[in-house]
């Protein structure tokens, strides 16, 4: 008989959860709440030279119109902080990524790539043809992510970030359907 103290793969899921942290289990893909908006509102100011209110998330997340998904980290203590969210407006059969950030702290592990991914199969489900968003053209992260997720350049916006600091702006289409 195996020996319960160390076999890991014999151990019972609740001694699990000790062992795990700091680096701690894969955040969830929820929708997100109005209660949301502050924590939100924090993340975007840390992403972004001009970060969204929370009155501004806060009327987002509670447009019909806007699928708005947040990534949470779940804590020892039950609490399940976001670390990352992604807004998306529908119009029709089209759609446009608003955002997508994830916390300094939480990059690099995939979550961008979860949200997006649950957006756009969400979208897909709503039927909705073509998904477009505008991306700095100096943002390599950014643009490494859509590229995967099949997002191709369809435009060019010379100068359209040139007031918060930033360059070109690349219009990106991805066909759903
Ligand atoms: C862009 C952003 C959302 C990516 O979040 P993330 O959770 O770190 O992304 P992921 O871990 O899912 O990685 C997505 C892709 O980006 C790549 N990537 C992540 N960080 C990178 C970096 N610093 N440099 C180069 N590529 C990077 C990953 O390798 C991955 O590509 P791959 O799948 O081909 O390997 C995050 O950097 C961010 O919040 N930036 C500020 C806000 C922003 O610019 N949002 C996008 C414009 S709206």
């Amino acid at each position: 008989m195996a020996n319960l103290w160390w076999d890991p793969s014999a151990w019972p899921m609740s001694w699990w959860p000790m062992s795990w942290w700091p680096a701690g289990p894969p955040p969830l893909i929820d929708a997100a709440a109005a209660a949301d908006a502050p924590a939100l509102a924090e993340i975007h100011a840390a992403c972004f030279a001009r970060g969204w209110s929370e009155a501004e998330l806060e009327a987002l997340v509670a447009d019909p119109a806007v699928d708005a998904l947040v990534a949470r980290r779940a804590s020892p203590f039950g609490t399940r902080r976001p670390v990352g969210f992604a807004l998306c407006r529908r119009a029709g059969e089209e759609a446009e990524v608003l955002t997508v950030a994830v916390s300094p702290h939480w990059r690099g592990r995939g979550v961008a790539t979860e949200l997006t991914e649950t957006l756009l199969r969400r979208l897909y489900a709503e039927r909705v043809a073509a998904v477009f968003l505008e991306v700095d053209a100096g943002n390599v992260p950014a643009l490494a992510l859509y590229r995967r997720l099949r997002f191709h350049q369809v435009g060019e916006r010379r100068g359209y970030y040139a007031g918060s600091g930033g360059g070109h702006a690349l219009v990106m289409r991805c066909d759903l359907l």
